[in-house]
């Protein structure tokens, strides 16, 4: 991928979303651009991690969630029953707080889904996925040597750049990352946003973060939610710096949250 393309990947329409009777999302409208990163701000309880898990249907193991609205990937409507679940994850991969290796290799756990939906040709097909995937996370260099140990082996940091390694090595078309930073020490933090910048180069990210720094630093775009509305949604520089909602205001200078 060269050029730019900022075409909407995912397109978000009047989501409601309730646990049982408690509405936790109100009315969410907005689109997530390609070539783009996407932060998800606001105080904690007021939807983020909901929101984002409808963007992959991950709130479908919850037991009493309900959607209503719609939402489109590359313009089709992921939630027609018809829809393939298992296809979606894969163009939209999901990242979360706390990595989540696999009790098995490092190359096995790279391998994963590579295998699961059969996108290698043959062994060494699969061999050139991983290191792929390895390369563009950073990991190759610091792992080759030890591919074949167990993957809990490596740090903190590195375990959660494993678990990056895994979600494009499937070729993804957007990444979903909650709080992916939030468990890391500042040395591996800086290593994954710096991962995220050249991420957004073949892929759309979105990312949910506590810290206002953050998104500043590496997202194009920002959503405020507020107690389970999206207060303001637009370019981060426009959001840190002149939002029209004084709520945004509030949040941004630290008043709540
Ligand atoms: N599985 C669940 N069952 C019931 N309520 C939930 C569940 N997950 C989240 N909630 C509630 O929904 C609201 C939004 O939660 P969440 O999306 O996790 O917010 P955030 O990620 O912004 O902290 C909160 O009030 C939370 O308690
Ligand atoms: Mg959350």
């Amino acid at each position: 991928m060269s050029e730019e393309n900022n075409q909407t990947v995912i397109k978000i329409e009047n989501v409601n979303l309730f646990y049982r009777k408690y509405q936790a999302l109100f009315d969410i409208s907005l689109e997530i651009p390609f070539n783009t990163v996407v932060a998800f701000i606001g105080a904690s309880g007021c939807g983020k991690s909901s929101l984002l898990r409808c963007c992959n249907r991950l709130n479908d193991t919850i037991e009493n969630c309900k959607i209503t609205g719609k939402i489109f990937v590359d313009n089709q409507d992921i939630y027609l029953p018809t829809h393939n679940v298992l296809t979606l994850r894969k163009k939209v991969g999901m990242v979360f707080q706390k990595p989540v290796v696999f009790p098995f290799s490092i190359f096995d756990n790279v391998a994963y889904g590579v295998k699961i939906h059969k996108l290698h040709k043959n062994k060494a097909d699969l061999i050139n996925i991983v290191e792929d995937a390895l390369q563009k996370t950073g990991l190759w260099d610091e792992i080759k040597d030890r591919l074949h140990d167990d993957a809990e082996s490596l740090s903190g940091g590195q375990q959660q750049r494993l678990c990056i390694a895994r979600t494009i090595a499937v070729k993804p078309e957007v990444i979903l990352m909650d709080e992916p930073c939030s468990a890391l020490d500042p040395i591996a933090t800086a290593k994954v946003e710096a991962l995220i910048k050249e991420l957004k180069k073949q892929y759309a990210v979105v990312i949910v973060t506590h810290s206002m720094q953050q998104a500043d630093r590496i997202s194009d775009k920002t959503a405020f939610l507020n107690e389970g509305r999206v207060i303001e949604y637009d370019t981060t520089e426009k959001i840190f710096n002149d939002p029209n909602d004084p709520k945004t205001k509030d949040y941004i200078d630290g008043k709540f949250g």
